[in-house]
């Protein structure tokens, strides 16, 4: 199950992603916003990040007008790995390198086929683990400094 959410800049990428996502019956609770009136992206974040955490969803996107904001209040909470991605090699490496359970997006900066890419690269690219996984045990380490 994948979580998903936006605010107002990312609300139409987000329409358009869940066009594609219902078309090929991919499962997904989408955490608002759902209209094209203005909120406040580090709301979205912490619900569809909590989703992540607490383990009702397995991974998380997140679009806002440049993804940034979204990123940024993403990787306050504690386990979450959040990746700003615009191209589908670091959509890749991320999910190979970094284990990145949340993903954000810029709904002004991406369009909707390149943002498909980019969510089907990083869905289908499995974690490496190994030297990869004592990094990611370095940043639990620094969550509770
Ligand atoms: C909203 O206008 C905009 O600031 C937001 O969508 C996002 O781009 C923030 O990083």
């Amino acid at each position: 199950m994948l979580a998903i959410g936006c605010d107002h800049g990312g609300f139409v990428l987000k329409k358009e992603i869940l066009e594609y996502f219902d078309k090929n019956n991919i499962q997904y609770k989408d955490f608002g916003c759902h209209t094209t009136d203005s909120v406040d992206y580090p709301d979205i974040a912490e619900v569809v990040c909590n989703s992540v955490v607490n383990g009702e969803c397995e991974k998380g996107i997140l679009v806002c007008g440049t993804g940034i904001g979204m990123s940024i209040a993403a990787n306050k909470i504690k386990g979450i790995r959040a990746a700003l991605l615009s191209d589908t090699f670091s959509a890749r490496m991320t999910a190979a390198h970094n284990d990145s359970n949340v993903i954000a997006l810029g709904g002004r900066v991406i369009g909707t086929e390149l943002a498909i890419e980019i969510i089907n690269a990083y869905l289908s690219t499995e974690f490496q683990g190994g030297r990869h996984k004592n990094r990611i045990d370095k940043i639990k380490i620094l969550e509770n400094k």
